[in-house]
């Protein structure tokens, strides 16, 4: 599913991003371009990215 809509960010991208480093939201900012924009984004991505740090990318599971 479409996290950041914005930036067209999914939260496959968040888990990839995640087992690749990230760990926080600056990460993601700097990585993919979450919650560059208008910003609504940013705490449904801080939760996606908790998820795959959490369940090591569980999210991914679910298909979108
Ligand atoms: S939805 Fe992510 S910056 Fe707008």
């Amino acid at each position: 599913m479409y996290v950041c809509v914005c930036n067209a960010i999914t939260d496959r991208e968040i888990c990839a991003a995640a087992d690749l480093g990230a760990r926080t939201i600056e990460d993601l900012q700097a990585s993919l371009g979450v919650a560059t924009c208008c910003g609504r984004c940013a705490d449904c991505a801080r939760g996606v990215l908790a998820s795959a740090l959490d369940a090591h990318c569980a999210c991914a599971a679910g298909g979108d």
